[in-house]
């Protein structure tokens, strides 16, 4: 096609093949998304067990003797539309558990090297390492793929993009392992991968990228400061002119809740009566009282940066108040602890299942009156988005890309008719119960509130706009 730019978004996540979080999601979606602005998007992934088995029929395009420390090679196939590249590399992927940890739930001792070597591969690819397929551009998704920044700095290739999803998670490793990591020697060093005398990939990526992104404009201000930028603030201040806040969209096929098979009643927002069969579903699932009051859901990690410690310690309130609470997310011993024992202590009132479970989350998205998303920092955040769209009113902490997307219903908001949802600020017990006090109360008035859902079902939460601003930074940077 004329014009058409080729871009390898490079992660450690997609859906629907391997996804712990909304990284998987953005991922799996920009491919499509992008299309339609002449951009032909690859996907590159490590070879988990479960990408392998999708790609089983897959082309081999290239092959490796030796990726650090074993046989490799990269296979091309289509999955749910998407080309996706799986880096087979049985020694570094072959292994049970999540990507990151094991089924002891420890890091894998050498994740630096299986990242490193998913970077290096990127870099060879973006060097023309394929033949038939060469990107333009290099699409780096957090720690895991950005090292191929620091590659080709060094080494050359095409412009690269590195964006951050959670400046949480930066990939430090001890210095000792940077010989291992198949870099020049002048990748060490202050304006390269040292970080506080470690080796840091994102650092690393941050500095070298020709282009950063991070998901929502909120958070790439608020990483650059020192209560946000966890140590990298001062870097992203000096790189602010190559920074962009594009929020997240979802992929509206995907969560749709007119047809969506995990719902027992699909709607729209002219039935959004339907929703009670969803609320039923719920109870029957959670085992919850049969009622037609405000039920709060979440879906969720059980973590600290997702606030959800707070809620839990609002429980006797919350149920004080006649609420009732459902939730699904695994997480932090602590935090799952506090629900499993609220959940006991207030039998049919609140509920936890902990698991993954895709299906349940959008039945609480298709089910549940309020989407409850109290995180102390949330880069972008999904969860409020497929909540809007199923009508399921997001109540969130006001910060990054839920700040963003999410309009509080304020005295002005609601004059002017356009309220979404509830945010609260600071993040504590009392703002937390406030937020819920004003839902509460909002739910009682059921034209009210079903304004807020049609309003929320009516926000463009899908790509189409965000897509826009990739796809001209991309054509931008090829120049
Ligand atoms: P984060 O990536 O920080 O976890 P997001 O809101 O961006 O937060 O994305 C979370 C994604 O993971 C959403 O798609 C959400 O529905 C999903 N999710 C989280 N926990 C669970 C769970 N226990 N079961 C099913 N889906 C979950
Ligand atoms: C990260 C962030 C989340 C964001 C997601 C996708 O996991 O924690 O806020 O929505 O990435 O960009």
């Amino acid at each position: 096609m004329p014009g058409q730019m080729n871009v390898l978004s490079v992660a450690s996540e997609v859906f629907p093949l391997v996804k712990t979080g909304g990284l998987a999601d953005v991922v799996g979606a920009l491919p499509a998304a992008l299309k339609p602005h002449g951009i032909a998007m690859r996907v590159l992934v490590p070879g988990y067990p479960a990408v392998m088995a999708a790609l089983a029929k897959g082309r081999q395009v290239h092959g490796y003797a030796d990726l650090f420390g074993g046989a490799a090679r990269i296979l091309l196939g289509v999955v749910h539309g998407m080309e996706i590249m799986a880096l087979e590399a049985a020694h570094l992927y072959d292994r049970p558990g999540n990507p990151y940890v094991g089924p002891d739930g420890r890091d894998w001792p050498d994740n630096a090297i299986r990242f490193a070597a998913l970077s290096t591969v990127a870099a060879d690819i973006g060097r023309g390492a394929l033949k038939t397929w060469t990107p333009d551009i290099l699409h780096l998704h957090d720690w895991q793929a950005a090292l191929a920044a620091v590659d080709v700095r060094h080494r050359g290739g095409p412009r690269t993009v590195v964006t951050v999803h959670n400046i949480a998670f930066q990939g430090q490793f001890p210095a000792s392992v940077f010989p291992r990591l198949g870099l020049p020697a002048a990748a060490y060093s202050i304006e390269g991968l040292e970080y506080y005398g470690n080796v840091g990939f994102l650092k690393g990526g941050l500095a070298a990228a020709d282009a950063i992104t991070t998901v929502s404009p909120t958070y790439a201000r608020e990483i650059c400061t020192p209560e946000f930028g966890m140590g990298l603030d001062g870097l992203l201040r000096a790189r602010r002119h190559n920074t962009h806040g594009i929020v997240n969209g979802i992929d509206t096929a995907i969560w749709n809740p007119a047809d969506d098979k995990a719902l027992v009643s699909s709607f729209t927002a002219r039935t959004l009566a339907k929703r009670r069969d969803n609320k039923r579903e719920m109870e029957k699932r959670f085992g919850l009282e049969k009622d037609d009051g405000i039920l709060h859901g979440v879906v969720s990690r059980l973590t600290w940066q997702k606030g959800l410690d707070i809620l839990a310690s609002q429980l006797d309130w919350l149920v004080a108040s006649g609420a009732r609470l459902a939730i699904v997310g695994t997480g932090e011993p602590g935090i799952e602890g506090a629900f499993a024992t609220a959940a006991q202590r207030h039998k049919g009132r609140v509920a936890i299942v902990m698991k993954y479970d895709e299906a349940l989350s959008h039945l609480v998205q298709g089910g549940a009156d309020t989407m409850l998303v109290p995180s102390r920092f949330e880069p972008c955040g999904l969860t409020q988005l497929y909540g809007l769209r199923y009508g399921c009113v997001p109540v969130v902490a006001r910060t990054g890309g839920l700040a963003d997307t999410v309009i509080d219903a304020n005295e002005a908001a609601l004059a002017a008719g356009v309220a979404t949802g509830f945010q609260f600020s600071p993040v504590d017990e009392p703002s937390l119960q406030n937020a819920l006090q004003r839902a509460g109360n909002m739910f009682a008035d059921a034209p009210q509130w079903t304004k807020m859902q049609v309003n929320g079902m009516a926000a463009d939460v899908s790509w189409d706009r965000s897509a826009k601003h990739y796809a001209d930074l991309y054509k931008q940077l090829k120049g």
